[in-house]
């Protein structure tokens, strides 16, 4: 399932971060690249372990954290450290058909998680570039996502999945994985529906009637049942 998480920034946050990143100095995005990956990655990125990618990577965990879309969808249990890339016309950067790493190690903090969700937030306007589309394949076929800066969108890490060659301008984004309390994405994503008709219920009936107290115990419960803290 792909969910788009709308204003994880707002556009003078996006803007902000495109004056610093675009000021720093970037490297080939073969770096961080697994060895299937590195032969179909064409890309730039911010050093991982660069002071601009920590600071900025720490801003966007926190503003996720805050984001209650965000976290009733990937029910986080750890978030690997943000890094950031970017496609340029000019260098026939794309990101051919590949399957993120099934475990992410971050030498700086020791931190080591299995990637259960990818993400991908858009620091570029969707009129600034062409080509550049985000495709993930899933059970139900292969979907292109591009989004409004300061927007996400999170997709099973385990999918097969590319980024379109850019044709025009630049297309700048950051990306990280995370590991979920929630091991399954059939189970997470039941999670997340009924989380979502629990907030519709309420807001119908309000946060004491009968009904929705079970259901809000069932969900609870569920996550209980399944998740791995
Ligand atoms: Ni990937």
């Amino acid at each position: 399932m792909l969910i788009c998480i709308p204003e994880v920034l707002s556009k003078a946050e996006v803007a902000e971060f495109r004056r610093i990143m675009d000021a720093a100095d970037w490297e080939d995005g073969r770096s961080t690249a697994g060895a299937q990956s590195a032969m179909v990655k064409r890309n730039e990125q911010l050093p991982p372990d660069s002071e601009v990618a920590r600071k900025l990577g720490q801003r966007i965990i926190s503003a996720l954290t805050k984001n209650p879309r965000f976290l009733a969808a990937a029910i986080p249990l750890q978030i690997f450290p943000p890094l950031f890339n970017r496609y340029a016309a000019s260098g026939g950067h794309h990101f051919g058909i590949h399957v993120d790493n099934a475990v992410r190690g971050d030498p700086l903090t020791g931190l080591r998680i299995r990637t259960d969700l990818s993400i991908t937030l858009f620091l570029a306007e969707p009129e600034d570039y062409d080509g550049g589309e985000l495709v993930v394949e899933d059970t139900y076929g292969s979907h292109e996502v591009k989004l409004p800066a300061g927007d996400a969108v999170l997709y099973p890490a385990s999918s097969l999945h590319m980024v379109t060659p850019v044709t025009r301008g630049t297309r700048v984004a950051s990306f990280f994985w995370m590991q979920s309390m929630i091991r399954d994405a059939h189970a997470r994503s039941m999670i997340f529906d009924l989380d979502t008709a629990i907030q519709g219920l309420t807001e119908r009936l309000g946060r004491d009637d009968p009904e929705t107290v079970k259901l809000t115990g069932i969900y609870h419960n569920l996550i209980r049942y399944w998740a791995e803290v």
